[in-house]
């Protein structure tokens, strides 16, 4: 490959008003080019002079990242001959695809050479496949709820009332478990709202569904340990899983939910994560009789699974379907759960709700591994509940960001027609725009931060990029139908482009 592809596909994906600096930027693209196989074995990387031009950036930051993928074993670079691709090939596994034998596969981990800057493989898995982004608010952020709507008076006048009364006990380290009458009160909602059977003691406390699944894999699974988890799926929990030593095998999702095939059975898993109430990102909701295969599944080979209930509050017209947990009857299911879209993100706190036989060793792993702490804003949060604002809370969001989700439907149809499909739309925070086969979901949301619009590519939440169906998720939740119509008009100028 001549130097010149390279540099036209960075000068394609680099993006100068990206947040964080450049060298990050431009090191995580030519690796993910390198890994990807867009930069086969043999590539001329362009000249630094040549890229620092072609990018607008300094000499220095291409040398750097040169130099870094050097020390990597993803280049090799001899002075004044060029910089070319290392083979890799060795190193890398492909994705698994439904009819592979999962106990056959491969350790999934990134290439064998270097110890660049101390970071060990697992870390520098972490950092090839980041998801994380700085921006947390306009059109059309997928994943985050409205904050402007949290009833700030009454949190701060319960939370007054509880610093007045002399809080001494919740400035403490919190005990195993979690504040006592949180864990209580969030039982009993679980309870009435989504069918979950529990006592206040299966329900332990976390910062969000990120740290309970990190719990969860720490101590339900061993290093290599394969784990299914739904294709596509939430990066972050995706990395999560495979940072902490798992293999991670994707398994395709139908209209139905997670449809493991008859190989994929024949080789059971230790651990199943799935979102049966709103698959995340496509948005469907798992079929009963598809979670009543996978519990009995689970008995059968004695797996656990994780149902992640990120956001199940918001559904618009559709009735809930209980809780997986709460058909479980083999105590194969552990309950994960947050207050980051109910409530807001920042607030961290969440929950496990666990088999009974583990809720100690839960608890007390917790308390250990990170030493829990935050009672004041957990004892603020229970009065919230206790009192019915948390219930008041969610049905007046509820209606708001319905309103939302019905305008940016209205601004696609009167854009496009019927010409786009709209997936996932009836339940959730955010709804995907699905675009026609062979469009480029990647540069279609490059382009459209160049007009300030923010989405997200649906095939970058595949594992096994094959499968990927190009799409971009629309979040509608943080933002009013006045900031989603100009909005929506930028974005389908861009589209535009490409239809
Ligand atoms: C599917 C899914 N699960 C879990 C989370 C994160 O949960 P938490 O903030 O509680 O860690 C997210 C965040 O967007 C998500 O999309």
């Amino acid at each position: 490959m001549s130097s010149s592809i390279p540099s036209e596909w960075l000068q394609q994906h680099f993006n100068l008003e990206e947040v964080g600096p450049a060298y990050h930027q431009l090191y995580r693209l030519i690796c993910r080019a390198i890994l990807e196989g867009k930069f086969p074995a043999g590539t001329r990387l362009p000249s630094s002079r040549d890229l620092a031009g072609d990018l607008g950036i300094a000499r220095n930051t291409v040398l750097q990242v040169y130099g870094q993928l050097a020390d990597e074993g993803y280049v090799r670079a001899g002075v004044g001959q060029g910089t070319y691709v290392e083979d890799i090939s060795q190193d890398l596994v492909e994705p698994a695809d439904e009819a592979s034998d999962s106990s056959q596969e491969p350790d999934r981990r990134a290439p064998l050479a270097g110890t660049p800057h101390g970071l060990s493989r697992r870390g520098r898995n972490v950092m090839n496949h980041l998801g994380f982004s700085n921006r947390q608010t306009g059109a059309f952020m997928p994943g985050i709820p409205d904050v402007r709507e949290f009833p700030l008076k009454v949190w701060s006048r319960i939370q007054n009332r509880q610093w007045r009364a002399g809080p001494w006990d919740l400035m403490r380290y919190a005990p195993a478990g979690g504040y006592g009458p949180l864990r209580q009160a969030i039982s009993d909602y679980l309870g009435s709202a989504r069918s979950v059977r529990s006592t206040a003691r299966q329900v332990v406390m976390t910062t969000g569904i990120h740290q309970g699944i990190d719990v969860a894999a720490r101590l339900l699974c061993d290093d290599g340990d394969v784990v299914w988890i739904e294709e596509p799926a939430y990066w972050g929990i995706r990395n999560l899983l495979s940072s902490s030593g798992l293999r991670v095998v994707p398994i395709r999702v139908d209209d139905e939910g997670i449809c493991p095939g008859a190989a994929e059975l024949a080789h059971p898993p230790r651990l199943i994560v799935v979102a049966p109430s709103h698959q995340y990102p496509l948005g469907m909701v798992m079929s009963l009789a598809r979670r009543r295969m996978l519990l009995d599944y689970a008995r059968q080979v004695s797996c656990w699974i994780i149902e992640d209930d990120y956001d199940s509050e918001f559904r618009y017209g559709n009735r809930p379907l209980p809780s997986l947990q709460g058909m479980d009857d083999a105590d194969r299911v552990l309950y994960a759960g947050s207050f980051s879209k109910t409530l807001f993100p920042g607030l961290r706190v969440g929950f496990l709700v666990v088999p009974d036989v583990l809720a100690n060793h839960f608890a007390n792993a917790i308390a250990e591994l990170y030493r829990e702490g935050n009672m004041m804003s957990h004892s603020v949060l229970a009065e919230f509940i206790r009192e019915g604002h948390f219930g008041a809370h969610i049905r007046r969001v509820r209606k708001r960001y319905a309103e939302r989700r019905e305008c940016l439907i209205e601004e696609i149809h009167r854009h496009f027609g019927s010409g786009l499909g709209i997936v996932g739309d009836r339940s959730g925070l955010h709804l995907v725009l699905a675009l026609p086969e062979g469009v480029e979901d990647a540069m279609v949301v490059r382009d459209a931060l160049d007009q300030k619009v923010i989405t997200r590519p649906l095939s970058a939440y595949y594992l096994n990029r094959g499968h990927a169906r190009p799409g971009l998720l629309l979040g509608y939740a943080g933002v009013t139908p006045e900031e989603i119509r100009p909005a929506f008009s930028a974005l389908a100028g861009v589209l535009d482009h490409y239809l």
